[in-house]
């Protein structure tokens, strides 16, 4: 989610972020970045697994090897549909896919984020020749590409878990098996712990109105370059490794496609829902129902329902007024002081939910209401309290705990979203039998975004560059506030 609201993955670490919510909460104009704060309770999955939680302390170094992958080729001459296998970071704390970048192309991880709209990666825009920091993050390093055009235009954007700045550029991108020229910003400062290894940047996945940077984003050009795409939508499978003990750091994370549906990763109907009239730039769905072991909480109506489809955020915002009503069904639950439940692990309470007016009712598995456990007995629910007063922003932000359980489709025109039950082939995925995806070479249908031709191109991705991902991952907690301290990538 975006500018503002958004709980970005990125900084997985820190379970709980208090945040001050400045006006750029207010998605429609996430560069006003001055305002009153507002407090908000953000969530991150924590990479511990079981045992305590020592959030205050905590500083794990992991090291990983990791692949990269990005959008793979097949036909060169006509480009209707596209994928990108996804990796799980951090046992469902986010999944990121990969773009290429510049020529030569050299490939990046990227958190795809359908709850912000804005493309960047992180930058060492005054190195000629490193490709990586002692932050242990891999950089684009524009001197490198000679298709790099600098727009000499400041870019920042504000998260509900930090910051980014830097400037804005144009140049090569490739993802999901299609090459367009595209502004994004390259990035070379955040806030501490906005980016950990092997994240590179982020691509937005929601409606220009939203950017920051005010570029039309990639897979809206796409949707809205007509010839292009099969169907102006893209969808999302995403896997489960939060209660597989054997899961690693990094996991098959399921799969992002462009342009259809596929049809192999769910099953039945897909029950789309409209965008409601009025709502900003986000993945918007109303709340119509929210059964907790059948019974029903009482839910807002209007733009209070409104909840922002997120890929980006782990769990679910709701307004503390919702959680309370859940949770007083919930024995033995109790609010902890930075805003988050804990519970019995032995409720393992059934909840189901409704979009728009549709009749079709979403589980969500118990797997997914949790966190994490705290002790034997105690876990720790991954809803938490948002606060929208004042912005513009959704009331409620519905993620990744969400999204695992259902086949997700984001459709341009008519503007909606779906939701489909999801195939076997895709709940077998969750086994761990599946490689982490790895890198792909694959060629790329050039897409001209005032054309109305289908894309013909045949921009090789090429070799993958001697991009060197580092396999230091360090991470630290982050309480009771967003750290702003900048640093230079
Ligand atoms: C970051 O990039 C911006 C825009 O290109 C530039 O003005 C600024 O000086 C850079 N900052 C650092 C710390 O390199
Ligand atoms: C990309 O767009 C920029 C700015 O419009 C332009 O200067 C540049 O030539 C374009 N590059 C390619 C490869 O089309
Ligand atoms: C994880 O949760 C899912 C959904 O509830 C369940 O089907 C699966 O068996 C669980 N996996 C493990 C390893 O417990
Ligand atoms: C659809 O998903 C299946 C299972 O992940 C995969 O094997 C297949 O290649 C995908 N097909 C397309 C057209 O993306
Ligand atoms: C949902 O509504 C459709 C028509 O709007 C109806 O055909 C279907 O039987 C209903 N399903 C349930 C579970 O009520």
């Amino acid at each position: 989610m975006v500018a503002p609201l958004h709980p970005l993955p990125l900084a997985l670490l820190s379970l709980v972020l208090s945040l001050a919510l400045p006006d750029a909460y207010a998605a429609a104009t996430p560069r006003r970045q001055q305002g009153a704060g507002r407090s908000i309770q953000m969530s991150r999955r924590n990479y511990l697994r079981n045992g305590d939680i020592d959030l205050d302390q905590w500083l794990r170094n992991n090291k990983q090897a990791t692949e990269l992958k990005y959008g793979m080729g097949g036909s060169t001459n006509k480009r209707a549909v596209g994928f990108n296998q996804l990796t799980d970071l951090g046992f469902d704390s986010s999944y990121f896919g990969t773009v290429a970048v510049g020529t030569p192309p050299v490939a990046f991880n990227v958190i795809l984020d359908t709850g912000s709209a804005d493309l960047w990666i992180a930058t060492d825009s005054t190195s000629t020749s490193s490709s990586t920091s002692s932050r242990g993050i891999a950089l684009f390093s524009p001197e490198t590409s000679s298709t790099f055009v600098d727009l000499h235009t400041a870019f920042s954007i504000r998260y509900g878990s930090g910051a980014a700045a830097g400037g804005l550029g144009k140049d090569q991108i490739s993802f999901a098996g299609f090459s367009l020229n595209q502004t994004f910003a390259v990035v070379n400062q955040t806030t501490s712990d906005l980016l950990t290894s092997p994240l590179s940047g982020l691509m937005g996945l929601a409606f220009q109105s939203i950017a920051s940077s005010d570029a039309v984003p990639f897979w809206q050009t796409l949707a809205q370059t007509s010839g292009t795409l099969d169907e102006p939508l893209f969808a999302f499978h995403l896997t489960r490794f939060s209660n597989n003990t054997n899961a690693g750091q990094l996991e098959a994370g399921g799969t992002f496609t462009i342009g259809n549906t596929n049809t192999s990763l769910y099953q039945g109907n897909i029950d789309f829902q409209p965008i409601p009239t009025g709502a900003p730039g986000y993945w918007i769905q109303s709340l119509t129902t929210l059964k907790v072991n059948g019974n029903s909480v009482t839910l807002p109506t209007g733009q209070n329902s409104w909840a922002a489809i997120d890929t980006g955020t782990t769990g679910v915002g709701l307004p503390q007024s919702i959680l309370t009503e859940i949770f007083s069904t919930i024995q033995g639950s109790q609010q902890l002081n930075n805003g988050y439940y804990q519970f019995p692990c032995s409720e393992s309470p059934q909840i189901e939910v409704t979009w728009g007016s549709s009749n079709v009712s979403w589980p969500i598995s118990t797997a997914d209401f949790t966190l994490q456990q705290v002790s034997q007995d105690t876990c720790l629910s991954v809803f938490f309290p948002v606060d929208n007063t004042g912005s513009s922003a959704p009331a409620m932000i519905w993620g990744d705990t969400f999204l695992k359980n259902v086949y997700s489709v984001f459709q341009n025109s008519p503007k909606q979203v779906g939701f489909a039950k999801l195939s076997n082939a895709a709940l077998e995925q969750n086994s761990g039998n599946l490689p982490v995806p790895s890198a792909t070479v694959g060629s790329a249908a050039t897409v001209t975004a005032t054309s109305s031709t289908r894309g013909s191109g045949s921009g090789s991705n090429g070799a993958i560059s001697s991009l060197t991902i580092p396999s230091t991952l360090v991470l630290s907690s982050v309480i009771g506030g967003v750290i702003m301290v900048w640093s230079a990538l």
